[in-house]
């Protein structure tokens, strides 16, 4: 089964409600490869602006997401609100919020179960860090990510995996075409041997990592590599050229 190309854009804490505006709008009347699935995450305070300024076919995505169904949990948003404001998606995961906010597999594996149970995609990152790379750790790092999340969820339609090497992300200093061909192989090994061939075979894995408009055509023609997860390329208007990566 040809597995369908995902592009994602991660806006992080970036954003205002005019440039926001501007980057739905611009993606809204840009040329889209049609066989692309287009998701773009901007701050949670502008989702539904986002959602009501892109086209239709076009998706959202949070960038976190708490697992508890509501209550007190002062600063958290739901997987029952995402799906109230028509936002289908939600990164998790993502080396920031582990290394910066302390988010440990476990809690990111739990956060997943709740989103994929409740209906909501999963972007979920997984990546090393340049001391573990140098070590000759990274595909220790990502097996134990990866066990973390199998562990705890069932159905993995709703997951689109994105491989992110730490060292890689806003530096500018994008993985090799091999070095990331190279992770994405191993973890659909992982998946085949640990979950089933159905899941290796669909499962989309994307790199994230300084891709531009310049290095991602390389990276897109490499047979484990179905897409991209983009930080800062996304606020710009070469976002576009990497959605078109295949055109
Ligand atoms: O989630 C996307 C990301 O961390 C990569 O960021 O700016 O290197 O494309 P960037």
């Amino acid at each position: 089964m040809a597995r369908k190309f995902f592009v994602g854009g991660n806006f992080k804490m970036n954003g205002t409600i005019e440039s926001v505006k501007a980057i739905a709008k611009n993606l809204s009347e840009a040329q889209l490869d049609p066989n692309v699935d287009v998701v773009i995450a901007p701050p949670t305070l502008y989702l539904l602006l986002v959602r009501e300024h892109l086209k239709p076919g076009l998706e959202v995505a949070a960038q976190n997401v708490f697992d508890k169904p509501n209550g007190a949990f002062t600063g958290e948003i739901s997987v029952l609100q995402l799906k109230d404001s028509g936002i289908n998606w939600t990164i998790l995961g993502h080396s920031e919020r582990r290394t910066i906010l302390g988010e440990s597999d476990e809690v990111v594996a739990s956060k997943t179960k709740f989103a994929t149970e409740g209906g909501v995609g999963v972007i979920w990152c997984c990546g090393e860090s340049l001391e573990e790379r140098e070590a000759g750790q990274t595909i220790a790092v990502i097996e134990k990510q990866l066990a973390a999340v199998a562990a705890k969820i069932g159905d993995w339609s709703k997951v689109v995996i994105a491989y992110e090497p730490i060292w890689a992300i806003g530096t500018g200093k994008v993985a090799t075409v091999q070095q990331a061909q190279e992770v994405h192989e191993a973890i659909r090994k992982w998946l085949k041997a640990n979950v089933n061939d159905k899941v290796a075979e669909e499962t989309r894995i994307l790199y994230g990592g300084s891709v531009n408009g310049k290095n991602c055509k390389e990276l897109a023609k490499e047979k484990d590599i179905d897409g991209f997860l983009v930080g800062g390329a996304s606020l710009k208007p070469e976002f576009v050229d990497i959605i078109n990566s295949n055109l």
